[in-house]
């Protein structure tokens, strides 16, 4: 049943066999003035983007690549907030349908057994004089299984594939649910409550990525999703984005 303060949506599906990026096709449609839960999955991408300007491996039969687009009417601020809202989403919904319990590396990747399956590229066009948001293209990749062949060695190391049967329809459902459930209240900041429960950063020994990297201790993730850490010094830092990467004890 749907609880009270779930809009009704209309969501549209367009499946494609192959694109350069469901992300790019999107963002094609909404300026031409695509509606809200338009979602667009391809088979395969040739060009799948990550964060960072970085790539998103991208081969048919073994992943999702799903974008959806939306038009949010909360501020731009909170609308800061839909990655880190995607993230509970997804990995609520990756949890519902393969039982493989999902952690959250902050900002938003989606680790199983200190290995990513999922990632998140949300890509906006805002109106900040208007403090308005025309849209949001919401890009989620999963990886379903694990190629034939295994990952490409640039990623071996921290990839892997939920293996865990022909998920793939199934998911789609779960995500689109999942996701709409917390976008309709966003601006409650609820989900943050989830987010850290799930987070496996938080106490751990992590390195900061950037033009000036370090090592340091993630303390706590605060109401804005921002990353408390504290260096060898005993200096308090708070990142708002950026990239770490985990020093797991294996
Ligand atoms: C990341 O891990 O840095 C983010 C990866 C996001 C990948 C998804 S797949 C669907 C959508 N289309 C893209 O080109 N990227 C996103």
């Amino acid at each position: 049943m749907e609880p009270n303060n779930c809009k009704k949506r209309n969501l549209k599906i367009q499946r494609l066999k192959t694109v350069d990026s469901t992300n790019t096709y999107l963002k094609a449609l909404a300026e031409q003035g695509g509606e809200e839960g338009l979602i667009v999955i391809a088979d395969e991408q040739t060009l799948g983007r990550g964060r960072r300007g970085k790539s998103f491996f991208s081969p048919s039969e073994t992943g999702l690549y799903m974008s959806i687009l939306i038009r949010p009417e909360f501020s731009v601020e909170d609308s800061l907030f839909i990655t880190s809202m995607t993230a509970v989403a997804v990995a609520k919904a990756i949890e519902n349908v393969s039982k493989r319990k999902c952690g959250i590396k902050w900002v938003n990747d989606i680790y199983v057994d200190q290995k990513k399956v999922s990632g998140i590229l949300c890509e906006g066009s805002f109106d900040y004089k208007a403090n308005k948001t025309n849209y949001v293209i919401v890009g989620i990749g999963v990886n379903i299984s694990t190629p034939e062949g295994g990952f490409p060695d640039d990623i071996k190391c921290i990839a892997t594939g939920l293996d865990s049967g022909d998920i793939k329809e199934a998911l789609i459902s779960n995500i689109s649910e999942e996701f709409f459930r917390l976008y309709d209240a966003l601006p409650s900041h609820k989900y943050m409550e989830e987010y850290r429960e799930r987070s496996i950063v938080i106490g751990e020994r992590i390195c900061v990525i950037g033009e000036r990297s370090f090592e340091c201790t993630a303390i706590d993730i605060d109401e804005k999703c921002q990353l408390l850490v504290k260096d060898d010094s005993g200096n308090l830092n708070t990142l708002s984005s950026g990239e770490i990467s985990i020093k797991f004890a294996r």
